[in-house]
């Protein structure tokens, strides 16, 4: 039998206010950054010829609204019955069962993925401040021919200096006329100033650190503001701008001449081209950006009215999610066929070093480079302060703190665990544990293996554990056919799903 609630929880003020930070959580870096590198690589626009990334974003849509959207309704639901944190949540449903273990993964889970996410969510701080004081469009004087030279030589792969000038002079060939030369020669000077920038900022340690605090801070300051009062006004504040704000961009991308092939490119499927480790990946990526299988939306879930709707609501989080990541890729690749842009490399630095070289043919550049950081600062904001939730959540249901303690405690303790992670640019590069960096150890740890875990278990348990009564209760909205229709995805979709992911990547087939 569950234990009574407890009282004086918070609880959203209104229906919109649980979808909005909910959508807030799901809707960050994952989808501004990571869903358009995604496509750009699997599209296989890296190897110069783009073949398209249509399939991928068919999969990825495929595994977002048959497989994850009723997962997500399965997280929301153990929330919502449980009224507590992850691990007060499971115990409320299932004392005495090892069942708590899930939700302390979650929740441990949740701790590591702030302390690294904060790190680049830090980054779109200086990003701000650079693109705000006009720093990238001093590219100019700050790159000297000389190096232009050296660089086109060395992308060229030529080595000595006796063919240099060679190197150069096909360079400067492959444009017609002297303008083409010019814009050809500028980008190149911009790209390398970006590139510079953005690796000095990370070699600096005291920015790192510093950048991860303020970040950190800012995200206290929110959560301690409590559900409704912090967490909920601020994603009704912040929710809007950023949908305005790439609104914005899109309209002014639209009129771009690539944004047809742009469109094209994202939605011209070539299935016959589909590989294993795209699905996978689509699977993964839809898990990360939907912020579902650590307990953030479990933990949002238990500050729902029992009157509210799971399913629709989980349906509209899904779809405005879906609809940023789509967004995003539409405004960076019509950016890059219109200016046969190349984005290169893997990584987060692409957010950083593409995006100033991509504004500055854009006419009114400037200004939209300032807000395309405060967008992607916005977001990443609305998604810490998601998972400094959940500690902060645990903290006081289990330990009966005050919320002030709680997020106190649980920001300090988080910012800790941060600094390596900060660090890992520069004077701990060299610290590898199983061959990575601390840093990419969290990442690779709470992505492919915690978040997916944690939503096997959270499918079993809704699906299996819990009696048809207990969970009809929560979703008594849904017409039978759609009740079963969900019931056999959580049962046996989406944990075979998950199982082949993880399978996968423990036999090596996928790369992390
Ligand atoms: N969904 C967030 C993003 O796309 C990341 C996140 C994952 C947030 C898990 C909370 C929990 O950026």
């Amino acid at each position: 039998m569950a234990e009574p609630r407890p009282e004086g929880r918070g609880s959203w003020g209104s229906r919109l206010g649980f979808i909005l930070a909910a959508a807030g959580s799901a809707v960050g870096l994952g989808n501004l950054w990571k869903f358009p590198y995604l496509t750009y690589r699997f599209g296989g626009a890296e190897g110069g010829e783009a073949r398209g990334a249509g399939a991928f974003v068919l999969i990825y849509l495929g595994a977002v609204f048959a497989v994850c959207v009723p997962v997500m309704v399965a997280e929301i639901l153990i929330g919502r019955r449980g009224r507590r944190n992850p691990v007060g949540s499971f115990r409320a449903i299932r004392p005495g069962t090892p069942w708590p273990w899930v939700g302390l993964l979650g929740v441990v889970g949740g701790a590591l993925i702030l302390s690294y996410y904060t790190v680049v969510a830090g980054w779109t701080l200086e990003y701000v401040g650079k693109a705000a004081t006009g720093t990238f469009s001093r590219y100019a004087e700050s790159v000297s021919d000389a190096e232009i030279r050296t660089a086109i030589c060395r992308e060229a792969g030529v080595t000595d200096d006796a063919t240099c000038p060679e190197a150069v002079r096909a360079f400067l060939d492959r444009h017609d006329g002297p303008e083409a030369r010019d814009t050809a020669l500028r980008e190149k000077k911009l790209e390398l100033y970006a590139a510079r920038l953005f690796r000095d900022f990370l070699a600096d340690p005291f920015k790192q650190v510093g950048f991860l605090f303020a970040f950190m801070a800012l995200t206290a300051a929110v959560v301690l503001g409590g559900v409704s009062g912090g967490i909920e006004r601020w994603n009704r504040i912040l929710m809007p701008i950023l949908i305005g704000m790439l609104a914005v961009l899109m309209v002014r991308v639209a009129t771009l001449p690539g944004a047809s092939r742009a469109v094209d490119f994202l939605f011209k499927p070539d299935l016959s081209l589909l590989s294993f480790e795209e699905v996978l990946w689509a699977l993964g990526q839809a898990f990360f950006s939907l912020s579902l299988g650590m307990g953030a939306l479990l933990t949002y879930g238990s500050y729902l009215s029992p009157r509210d709707r799971i399913s629709t609501a989980a349906l509209a989080i899904a779809g405005i999610d879906t609809l940023v990541a789509l967004s995003a890729a539409f405004v960076i690749f019509g950016a890059v066929f219109s200016y046969g842009l190349q984005m290169k490399g893997a990584g987060i630095g692409n957010l950083f070093t593409a995006i100033p070289v991509i504004f500055l043919h854009v006419p009114g550049g400037g200004p939209l480079t300032v807000l395309f950081y405060v967008l992607v600062a916005f977001a990443a904001l609305t998604s810490t302060v998601s998972l400094l939730e959940v500690a902060s959540a645990y903290l006081m249901d289990e330990r009966g703190w005050a919320r002030r303690k709680a997020v106190l405690v649980a920001a300090s303790a988080i910012f800790l665990l941060g600094v390596p992670c900060a660090l890992s640019f520069n004077v701990l590069a060299d610290l590898q544990v199983f061959g990575r960096t601390v840093f990419d150890l969290f990442d690779y740890f709470c992505s492919n293996l915690a978040l997916p875990v944690g939503g096997l278990l959270i499918s079993v348990f809704a699906g299996w554990v819990l009696t048809d009564g207990e969970r009809r209760a929560e979703v008594q909205e849904l017409h039978p056919v759609l009740y079963a229709a969900w019931l056999v995805v959580v049962r046996f979709v989406a944990p075979a799903a998950i199982l082949a992911i993880l399978v996968a990547l423990l036999l090596g087939k996928v790369s992390g």
